[in-house]
């Protein structure tokens, strides 16, 4: 097991800088606070207005009338913007369903006008001042009510394959079941953000807080009837996205970027929490139903189950992550038949959006939920029955796709068998239970396959420019977005090592929309594939240029030319040049130093209407074994031990991925154990309010839900070929660790009943939820779990 430690790459020249344990290259910054973040940048510019949202709150009412007078007449207030104001299309997303000034509320809070002021308390009291009149509406607010009613809204997508008939008929045990799942709160550190200007030409410049610049630029098109050249958006940094800033940051720009061009004055917008967290769309809560059938060894032969996603007011990226859900389903097993049918439930929320796995999880907890709790009624082990249906190499999954080094997933499993010493453990963990009535331990193993692509073939490419200066220096920029995740610093690796420098030879500039078109949203885990891959691309077609030039001065063949640690030598002659040498030679022979680069992912295609094909480049593999201990008094729980090996290829930044991981598994860890969205639901004022808008209500991991002893690995030669340096994508899949504390929750629970009592769980399993399974297990003996 590597740990903390490179290793030598296969394909990659020997002390490259690609393979290296490198902090993060804004670590310094980050932790002495010099870092820039959006909302750093106003007080550097004089005239700045601050902008500040008029939220209705109700859940859902038709606008009569937004009268503005009382609050134009403040002192500071400068600007109410209304739909009115709005030049071009007033929409603030791409389905076009998402009215920027909405005549309807649709959410409880829905803001439905924006105060400009010379301060933020000008623009605060102007907002309060703001008269909104309104009839109230009937509110849909849970996946259920939306069942009850209908109320749906986009594609309904089967995926499906086999003959589930027969697959039934082939089963010798049939289990059933309905399980809702909870979204979350990405609860990035640095809220939603955006900073616009307008110079004398009219253009606009927004630095915004996104994922995704060019669709941000996009957007502010849309409102302000201009064509993108006329926007240009920069993102410096963000102080985590996680997904939620792969569309929310759109609309958002969009009224800074009007108030800019209506006031000619720089415009501030940035959401304090509680705005951000009723405002802004969250991860998807599900429903589901659930029919699957067993053989008498354990082989899952027919799946049925449909999958309804918690959409919110809008449509926005709710069907992508539907898609993922279903094409997640199946996790690392394999399923001969199977059909499962996905709709989004149109609710009286915030527009659900992006979050780390974007739908993968949803669908993999639930099939995670199935085994768990059929694994008793089995006769199995949770362990057996997971590992008797791992993917077979050779087998597809249910979209048709071929599922390449499915043995890796095997071998990874005995890996972290041995390595957690799980055998001993789990006697340890029976003995320890049997003499402890009270308290209880839970031990759990799970795994993780995650597709690594976006669906969405056409977005599975990247740009990027790259710079020689006449003294050698480099400066690179590429599409991709920086959010804490490490993606600058592998795209300097990338560089150093493609030019044959040294790190401190190469830079890297802001993320801009003027520097690299028509990006892709920084997503879907793909930042180093894909920006890696323009990156290199740049740097290949500059040493092509300085090739024959170096050849000339070494008089060797430009074939012979190798660049290596800011040497540039020939194969056959002693003599070697400096980089700055030849750089120098060439601008000198009016050789062009800059190239811009481009990559896009060979071999997918993806058919949305039959939902087959193969839209993954590959699978990214881990496994998580996970030790609980449980208070039965109280259902309060802690994480005893966490072990973790999960599969990066040959990482481009080890430390990075292991953070990565790290991060992952907590924040999932949060998502399945402690973090509980409530909306009021009941019949009375304050209906569709979110109840936990702070951290105060919103329970996200800090240093007491750490695991006790946290040992993280990466698999070993791994490397993937045809990817950037043999590197797999990191940033989503850890998430879906985390799946080994909830299972170890519901061991321990179990361990209160019966030797094989099957045991449900709510997810978020709070130690609430895991109170309520202890005491449905304890009185379980005339109640089965399952019908
Ligand atoms: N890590 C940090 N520190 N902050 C983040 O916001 N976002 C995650 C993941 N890791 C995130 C993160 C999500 S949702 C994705 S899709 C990937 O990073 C995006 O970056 P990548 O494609 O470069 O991995
Ligand atoms: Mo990540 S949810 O794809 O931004």
């Amino acid at each position: 097991m590597s740990y903390y430690q490179t290793r030598p790459l296969a394909d990659i020249p020997r002390d490259s800088e690609v393979g290296k344990t490198i902090p993060h290259e804004s670590a310094i910054e980050h932790v002495t606070g010099r870092a820039l973040y959006t909302d750093d940048l106003p007080p550097r510019h004089t005239g700045v207005l601050h902008a500040w949202p008029v939220q209705v709150n109700v859940a859902h009412a038709r606008v009569e009338e937004i009268r503005t007078g009382a609050a134009a007449a403040l002192p500071g207030v400068v600007k109410i913007l209304t739909s009115e104001d709005v030049p071009g299309f007033n929409d603030g997303g791409i389905k076009r369903d998402q009215p920027l000034f909405p005549s309807e509320v649709c959410m409880y809070g829905h803001p439905v006008a924006w105060v400009l002021g010379e301060t933020e308390d000008a623009a605060r009291k102007g907002a309060e001042a703001v008269e909104v009149d309104f009839t109230e509406l009937p509110a849909i607010l849970t996946p259920k009510e939306a069942i009850a009613a209908g109320s749906f809204q986009g594609s309904q997508p089967v995926l499906a394959r086999g003959d589930i008939e027969s697959g039934f008929a082939e089963a010798d045990h049939v289990f059933e079941g309905e399980f809702e799942l909870g979204g979350q709160e990405h609860f990035y550190l640095e809220t939603q953000a955006s900073f616009a200007m307008v110079d004398e030409a009219g253009q606009i410049f927004i630095q915004s807080s996104t994922q995704h610049p060019s669709e941000t630029q996009d957007i502010v098109a849309q409102v302000l009837g201009l064509s993108a050249s006329e926007i240009t958006v920069q993102c410096l940094r963000m102080g985590g996205g996680f997904g939620g800033k792969e569309m929310q940051p759109h609309w958002l720009a969009a009224v800074a970027a009007l108030g800019a061009r209506l006031t000619n004055r720089p415009v501030r917008l940035r959401l304090n929490r509680m705005q951000d967290m009723t405002m802004i769309g969250k991860r998807h809560g599900f429903h589901s139903t659930w029919r699957a059938g067993f053989t008498s060894d354990g082989k899952i032969v027919a799946l049925d189950a449909t999958l309804t996603a918690d959409g919110g007011w809008s449509l926005e990226l709710s069907e992508p992550v539907l898609a993922r859900a279903l094409c997640h389903i199946d996790n690392a097993y394999y399923v001969p038949n199977l059909q499962v049918a996905g709709r989004i439930a149109k609710t009286h929320k915030t527009s659900q959006t992006a979050f780390r796995g974007f739908g993968g999880p949803q669908g993999m907890l639930v099939m995670e939920d199935i085994l768990g709790q059929v694994a008793p009624q089995l006769g199995l082990t949770a362990k057996e029955l997971r590992e008797r249906n791992f993917y077979q190499v050779g087998q597809t999954t249910p979209y048709g796709q071929e599922v390449p080094q499915s043995d890796r997933m095997t071998n990874i499993w005995e890996e972290l068998t041995v390595t957690s010493d799980y055998d001993a453990r789990r006697a340890q963990i029976d003995e320890f239970n049997a003499s402890s009535p009270h308290i209880k331990r839970g031990l759990a193993i799970t795994p993780v396959k995650f597709g690594i692509s976006f669906n969405l073939t056409a977005f599975n490419q990247a740009g990027a420019l790259v710079h020689v200066y006449k003294d050698g220096s480099v400066l690179i920029n590429h599409g991709g977005t920086e959010m804490g995740q490490g993606l600058h610093t592998k795209m300097l690796q990338v560089a150093a090592t493609a030019l044959g420098l040294p790190l401190q030879r190469v830079r890297l500039a802001p993320t801009r929309t003027d520097k690299v078109p028509n990006t892709s949203a920084t997503a879907a885990s793909t930042g180093t594939d894909l920006n890696g891959g323009a990156v290199k691309n740049a740097c290949e077609k500059i040493l092509t240029r300085l090739a024959p030039v170096a050849a000339t001065m070494l008089g060797v063949n430009p074939d012979d030319v190798r660049f290596a640690r800011g040497h540039v030598t020939g194969l056959g002659t002693d003599h070697s040049l400096t980089w700055e040498e030849v750089v120098h030679a060439a601008y000198f022979q009016r050789v062009s130093l800059s190239a811009t680069g481009f990559y896009r992912t060979e071999g997918l295609h993806w058919d949305a209407a039959t939902f087959q094909g193969s839209p993954f480049k590959y699978f990214a593999y881990g496994a998580a074994v996970v030790e609980v201990e449980v208070n039965g008094f109280s259902g309060e729980y802690v994480s005893r031990r966490v072990d973790i090996l999960h599969d990066v290829g040959d990482a481009i930044s080890p430390l990075i991925d292991i953070g990565q991981i790290e991060g992952g598994y907590i924040q999932g860890a949060g998502w399945l154990t402690l973090e509980e969205l409530v909306w009021d639901t009941a019949d009375r004022p304050g209906r569709g309010r979110l109840t936990t808008p702070g951290p105060s209500t919103y329970k996200i991991p800090s240093f007491s839900e750490m695991p006790h002893d946290f040992r993280v690995a990466t698999y070993s030669q791994a490397t993937e070929p045809g990817s950037v340096y043999g590197s797999k994508a990191v940033g989503e899949p850890p998430l879906m660790l985390a799946f080994a504390v909830r299972e170890a929750l519901r061991d321990a629970a179990g361990a209160f009943g019966r030797p094989g009592t099957s045991v449900t769980l709510a997810s978020p399993a709070t130690p609430e939820a895991v109170f309520w399974s202890v005491q449905r297990v304890r009185t379980s003996a005339a109640e089965p779990a399952l019908a």
